[in-house]
C-alpha cells in the first residue's frame, strides 16, 4: 500500500519529556533510543563522547552547570511506529524554550524520581504543559532504589497537579526488594530481571499470567503478599484508564520502572504507542479563513518552533526546527512564509538519535531542521502556498530586565546586530528604547543572561556588561484604535521601547506602576505575552 500523509501521520508519536533535573530524563531517553534500535549499547558512551567533542564553546555553561540548555529532536522507530522525541531543558530558567518545544509535541512524558515525587521544576514544567493542554503520561523512575509508597506518589500527583491518576502497572516493592510489576489491565506479572554489567536487552521481557504455574514464581512471600494486597486496593480505589480523559489532559496513566536498569521502558513505549495521540488537526488561518488543517491535507504545512545556532561557532548559519502539520515533505521543496518569503529546502536535517542526517521525505508529526542564514523566525508558519498561518508562538513578558552595553563604544552597531540575531533565535528578548539609550534585554530566568553573555563573546567577539535596569516588567501595548496607542506612546515616551518586530512595549518600574498606568489608560491593552503573527 503506498503510504499517504494520513497513514504516515497515524504512525507518528511526537512527544516531549519533562522532568526535574536528575529525575532520569537523559537515562530514559537513552533507554528509549535503545528500544528503538536507534543506538546500541556500545554506542551510548561513544555517542556521548562525540557529542561532547562537537559541542561549541558556549555550551560550556551547559557542561559546567550540569544542565541541558538546548533542546533537540530524536527520531526512532519501534514496532512500526515512528517516535519523535523532543528534548526540553530541565531548568526552569528556560521554561520559555520548553513552552516553544511543547507547541510542537502532541503529548508529554513526565518523569518522576520515585523517592522524590513532584519536585519544584516538575511543577513549573507541568504548568507549561497545562497551557498547551497536552496529554501527559507519567513514568515513575528509579524503582530499583527505595521509593515512596506508590499510593502516596499517586496522591501527590493528584493533589498537586489536579489530575486523576490511573496506574497501568503496580510495583512489587522497591529498592533491594523490587521484584517487578503487575500489569493491571492484563493481570500479568512482569518480573524484574537484574541485568548483569554489559548485558544487552531489557529487564522486562518475560510475562507471567495469573493462574499459570510460574505466576509470581521466585517472588519473596512478603513481597508477594504486599503486592496482592496493594494491587487490589489500587484496582478498587484508583481511577481506571480512560482514553478520553487522558486526551483531554484530565487523567494521566502511570507507569513504573527503572530507566537505568531498563525496566518498564518497553511498557511505557507500548503505552505511548497505544494511547498517545498521533498528529491531529491544527487550527490555522488559511487564505484568511479559520480552518482546521488535517494531517491528510495534500500540501505541506507546518511551523518553526525553535531556532538553534549551528554547532560551529564560526558559521553564523542557523537551523530552524520545523514541525510538519500536513502533507508529504520532499527534499528540494520550496516552502513559503505567510509574508511570501520562500525557502528552498534542499538540505533538510532529520534527527536520527545523535546523528544528523539529510531527510528525503518527512510526514506530519516529524520535525526537520531547515538550515538558513537568517530570515526564519520562531513562530513562522511555512507552507507550499504561503497561505497558511498557524496560531503563533507567544513571547512571554520577561521577568528580569537588564541594560546591556558593549565595552568598546565603537562596536555599538555590532552589538545591536548580535542582539537582534539572538533575539530572533529566542535566546533573549531585546527592547530598543524609542528615545535612544542602551538596549534593554529581558529574560525569564537569570541563566539566560549567562548564555547570552557567552554567545555574544564566542560568536560575535564582543565584551558586554549587563547593568541593572530601572525597569522590572514589560508589557506589549495595543488598542482598538491606533490613535490610542500613538497617544499613549507620545505621553510615555521615556518608558516606551520597541521589540525585535517593532511592536510597542511599555517598560514599567514595578508591577504596581503597570497596574496604575493601566487604570489610567483604559483604552490601552497591556499584555504579558505577545503572539507573534506568523
Ligand atoms: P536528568 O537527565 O533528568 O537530569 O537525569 P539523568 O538521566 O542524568 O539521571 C540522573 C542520575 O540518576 C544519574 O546518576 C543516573 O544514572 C541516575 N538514574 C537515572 N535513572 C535511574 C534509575 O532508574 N535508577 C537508578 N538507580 N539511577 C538512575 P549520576 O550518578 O548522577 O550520573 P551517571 O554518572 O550515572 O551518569
Amino acid at each position: 500500500m503506498p503510504s499517504t500523509p494520513a497513514i504516515e501521520a497515524q504512525r507518528r508519536r511526537t512527544f516531549a519529556i519533562i522532568s526535574h533535573p536528575d529525575a532520569g530524563k537523559t537515562t530514559l531517553t537513552e533507554s528509549l533510543l535503545l528500544a528503538g534500535g536507534a543506538i546500541h549499547l556500545a554506542g551510548v558512551v561513544a555517542a556521548r563522547g562525540a557529542a561532547r567533542r562537537t559541542k561549541s564553546d558556549w555550551m560550556k555553561i551547559e557542561r559546567e552547570r550540569g544542565i541541558s540548555v538546548s533542546a533537540s529532536v530524536m527520531t526512532f522507530e519501534h514496532q512500526d511506529l515512528v517516535f519523535n522525541l523532543l528534548d526540553t531543558p530541565g531548568h526552569e530558567d528556560f521554561s520559555e524554550d520548553t513552552y516553544r518545544t511543547l507547541t510542537a509535541a502532541d503529548s508529554a512524558v513526565m518523569v518522576l524520581d520515585a523517592a522524590k515525587g513532584i519536585e519544584p521544576q516538575t511543577l513549573k514544567l507541568f504548568e507549561v504543559c497545562r497551557l498547551r493542554d497536552i496529554p501527559i503520561t507519567t513514568f515513575i523512575n528509579k524503582m530499583d532504589r527505595e521509593a515512596q509508597d506508590p499510593f502516596a506518589l499517586l496522591d501527590e500527583i493528584h493533589q498537586k497537579l489536579a489530575m486523576d491518576t490511573a496506574p497501568m502497572y503496580w510495583p512489587a516493592a522497591s529498592g533491594q526488594r523490587f521484584a517487578g510489576m503487575l500489569d493491571l489491565q492484563r493481570d500479568e506479572f512482569v518480573p524484574y530481571h537484574r541485568l548483569e554489567a554489559g548485558e544487552q536487552g531489557f529487564a522486562s521481557e518475560e510475562r507471567q499470567k495469573r493462574g499459570a504455574a510460574d505466576f509470581l514464581l521466585g517472588v519473596r512471600d512478603d513481597v508477594r503478599a504486599e503486592l496482592e494486597e496493594t494491587a487490589e486496593l489500587a484496582r478498587e480505589g484508583l481511577p481506571k484508564f480512560d482514553l478520553g480523559a487522558f486526551r483531554e489532559g484530565h487523567l494521566t496513566p502511570v507507569y513504573f520502572g527503572s530507566a537505568l536498569r531498563r525496566f518498564g521502558v518497553l511498557e511505557l513505549l507500548a503505552g505511548l504507542a497505544a494511547h498517545a495521540p498521533a498528529p491531529s488537526e491544527q487550527r490555522a488561518m488559511v487564505k484568511g479563513n479559520a480552518t482546521d488543517v488535517a494531517p491528510a491535507r495534500e500540501d505541506v504545512t507546518g511551523f518553526i518552533f525553535k531556532i538553534q545556532a549551528n554547532m560551529d561557532p564560526k558559521h553564523r548559519d542557523r537551523v530552524g526546527f520545523f514541525r510538519i502539520c500536513s502533507g508529504r515533505f520532499q527534499r528540494g521543496m520550496t516552502l513559503k512564509t505567510a509574508a511570501g518569503k520562500g525557502f528552498n529546502v534542499h538540505n533538510p536535517l532529520m534527527f536520527m538519535a545523535q546523528e544528523r542526517e539529510i531527510a528525503d521525505e518527512a510526514f506530519p508529526g516529524d520535525v526537520i531542521g531547515i538550515p538558513s542564514h537568517g530570515g526564519l523566525r520562531v513562530g513562522d508558519s511555512l507552507s507550499e502556498g504561503g497561505d497558511v498561518v498557524f496560531q503563533g508562538i507567544p513571547n512571554f513578558a520577561p521577568e528580569i530586565l537588564k541594560r546591556v552595553r558593549v565595552r568598546d563604544p565603537l562596536k555599538q552597531k555590532h552589538l545591536r546586530k548580535a542582539l537582534e540575531a539572538l533575539g530572533e533565535e529566542g535566546v533573549t528578548q531585546v527592547f530598543k528604547p524609542i528615545q535612544g539609550g542602551d538596549l534593554v534585554v529581558g529574560a525569564v530566568g537569570a541563566l539566560q543572561f549567562d548564555v547570552l553573555d557567552e554567545r555574544i563573546k564566542a560568536e560575535y567577539g564582543l565584551e558586554v556588561v549587563f547593568e541593572t535596569s530601572p525597569y522590572q516588567a514589560a508589557r506589549w501595548i495595543s488598542a482598538e484604535k491606533r490613535a490610542d496607542v500613538d497617544a499613549f506612546i507620545e505621553k510615555s515616551g521615556g518608558q516606551m521601547a520597541e521589540d525585535v518586530d517593532g511592536a510597542p512595549v511599555y517598560l514599567g518600574k514595578s508591577a504596581w506602576e503597570i497596574g496604575y498606568v493601566q487604570d489610567k489608560n483604559p483604552a490601552v491593552r497591556f499584555s504579558a505575552s505577545k503572539e507573534r503573527a506568523a
